[in-house]
């Protein structure tokens, strides 16, 4: 099947069956897809946080606001950016990228540094308006993987992040979290969801052409 009809298929899962299990591999798959994601400046300024442990994923049911997917769910991912850019951040990157890639550092010295000139100069907030950008491309990709994998997946920003960070301890990691993905497989006898119509605004009203 092709990503489209595989983007038909998926849909934002509402009951999860608890006793499905999806498989490490296809989670590999799923997380591969978020990290291999385009970033700006390729820093990759955000991280992906996989909970499988019962508890865990009970304690964060309040913290979604009742959604009971989160405990349902096989696994849970968490996307969490960087709460502010730092010079030893970009460094890091671009140090392993001219490690990897075997070139002089003076080849990216100039771009390092207009990058820290803008970053450094901003606030936190608005380092984390940027980083959180990022963040959703890899979110958008690890649910496309998903759906390509048959494995169903709910987009969710209906949490208290703040209580989330907490909970996983991201503030010491120097994260924030910014979007949850649980996977697993539909409970279709169960989920009022499943057999709705996907509703999308029309091509025509979608896309704005200028010729
Ligand atoms: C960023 C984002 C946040 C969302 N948050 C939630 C959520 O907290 N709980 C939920 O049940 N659905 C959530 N959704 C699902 C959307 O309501 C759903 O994707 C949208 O209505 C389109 O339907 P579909 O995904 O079934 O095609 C979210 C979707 C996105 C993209």
């Amino acid at each position: 099947m092709s990503l489209l009809e595989n983007l038909k298929w998926r849909y934002a899962t509402k009951k999860f069956d608890a006793t499905k299990k999806v498989s490490e591999d296809d989670v590999n798959k799923i997380v591969e897809a978020a990290r291999l994601a385009p970033t700006s400046s390729g820093l990759q300024q955000f991280r992906v946080i996989v909970v499988t442990n019962q508890e865990l994923k009970e304690k964060i049911v309040p913290i979604a606001w009742g959604q009971q997917i989160v405990a349902d769910c096989s696994h849970l991912l968490v996307f969490a950016a960087w709460d502010k850019y730092t010079a030893e951040r970009i460094d890091d990157v671009f140090n392993a990228t001219v490690a990897e890639r075997q070139i002089p550092y003076e080849q990216v010295a100039a771009y390092v540094e207009r990058l820290k000139s803008i970053y450094l100069n901003q606030s936190a907030e608005e380092n984390f308006v940027h980083t959180a950008r990022q963040a959703y491309i890899g979110f958008g990709l690890s649910i496309a993987q998903a759906a390509e994998l048959k494995v169903d997946a709910t987009p969710m920003e209906g949490f208290t992040s703040t209580d989330l960070d907490a909970l996983l301890g991201l503030e010491a990691k120097g994260l924030k979290s910014v979007t949850m993905l649980p996977l697993g497989y539909r409970d279709a006898a169960n989920d009022w969801l499943v057999n709705l119509k996907k509703v999308r605004v029309s091509t025509n009203d979608f896309v704005i052409e200028y010729r």
